[in-house]
């Protein structure tokens, strides 16, 4: 309800300014009620983790975990923060985020802006949050390819301890060559050496902290079915599909349609909830399905748990719904 007055007011910004107030304002509310409360669902057990309820934030809202407990006043049964690299950059500059709002889209060309690794841990320490928490993480722009997972493994080191899952994202089209991660000698030699880590970790801290991959809804089905053999392979806890698409057929003639970056909101549903299929029909249930791409309503929400997701991600939907998007969806796929 709320929302409806916001809305206009955030619209009149330009996106990013919109993003920062909306999320100094979350920071704020979190501090003054610091208890927010999951929206009632029946709970789902889901890589050995109780969810109360299916619907999550996707990453890059809340890139450096500033507003943990503003977030968790609005519902989700999950919260995911990030992406995070080991070092602060700043991104891409600015304007690096447009709305389209006749498709109800969002491209943004971020670039992994953050504050670094040892930032967000100490953010996290300070939330009162105890609810589930994922840390996604990445590599900073100027470390070279082959060496992107000492980047992927020092993020892991760090925020192990204090993540119920992290995830880690190849998909982002806005480092230069990140997806080519999603190759299949690449991804062997990415997801053997982050197993190996996370077998270590779980003894060195008594706690086993799940890995999900997060991937592109660019790939063509064949590239599915590798990604889906190897994450069985190296035995990954589950799969995040997907991030923002590089497409642009569903934008065309939309005003932003031709800026750079990755496309999300109503226009990637498809292509996501695609990859989706793919992947439950090449994994048969062996490993959960954590659904993000163009959720916009309840319908959407369930329609992702109908392709085979076991969870479902919540990110430009908020813009365009905001907060009571989150209980709509959480009821649709009770
Ligand atoms: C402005 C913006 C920034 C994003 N940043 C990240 C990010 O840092 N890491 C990530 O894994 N995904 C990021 N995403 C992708 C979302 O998590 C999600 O996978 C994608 O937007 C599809 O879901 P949606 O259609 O509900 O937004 C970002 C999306 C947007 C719109």
């Amino acid at each position: 309800m709320l929302y409806n007055i916001a809305r206009p007011v955030l619209f009149s910004l330009d996106a990013e300014t919109a993003h920062e107030f909306t999320l100094a304002s979350l920071s704020l509310a979190g501090r003054i009620f610091p208890r927010g409360k999951p929206a009632p669902s029946e709970p789902v057990e889901v890589m050995g983790l109780s969810f109360p309820n299916r619907i999550g934030l996707a990453a890059g809202l809340d890139k450096n975990g500033e507003a943990i407990d503003g977030l968790a006043l609005m519902g989700f049964g999950f919260i995911e923060i990030g992406t995070v690299t080991p070092r602060p950059q700043p991104g891409n500059p600015r304007p690096r985020m447009f709305r389209l709002p006749e498709v109800r889209g969002i491209i943004n060309r971020m670039g992994f802006n953050n504050h670094g690794v040892d930032v967000l841990v100490a953010n996290v320490k300070a939330a009162r949050f105890k609810g589930i928490l994922g840390i996604n993480i990445g590599k900073n722009f100027d470390t070279p390819m082959e060496d992107a997972a000492s980047d992927y493994l020092a993020c892991l080191d760090k925020v192990y301890p204090y993540a119920s899952y992290v995830t880690v994202n190849i998909s982002s089209p806005n480092t230069k060559n990140l997806r080519q991660l999603q190759g299949e000698s690449e991804l062997d030699d990415l997801l053997g050496k982050l197993k190996a880590a996370q077998t270590r970790l779980a003894d060195a801290h008594g706690r086993y902290v799940p890995l999900t991959l997060k991937i592109a809804p660019d790939l063509e089905p064949e590239q599915v079915i590798n990604i889906a053999d190897a994450l069985r392979r190296h035995r990954i806890d589950g799969v995040i599909a997907t991030n923002t698409t590089i497409a642009r057929d569903k934008v065309q003639g939309v005003r932003y349609g031709e800026q750079q970056g990755g496309l999300s909101g109503a226009p990637v549903f498809e292509a996501s909830t695609g990859v989706v299929r793919q992947l439950k029909q090449a994994l048969g249930g062996e490993l959960p399905i954590i659904a993000a791409g163009g959720v916009l309503d309840g319908r959407g929400a369930r329609a992702k748990l109908d392709a085979g997701a076991d969870l479902v991600q919540l990110y430009s939907g908020l813009i365009y719904r905001g907060p009571t998007l989150v209980g709509e969806c959480v009821r649709a796929t009770a």
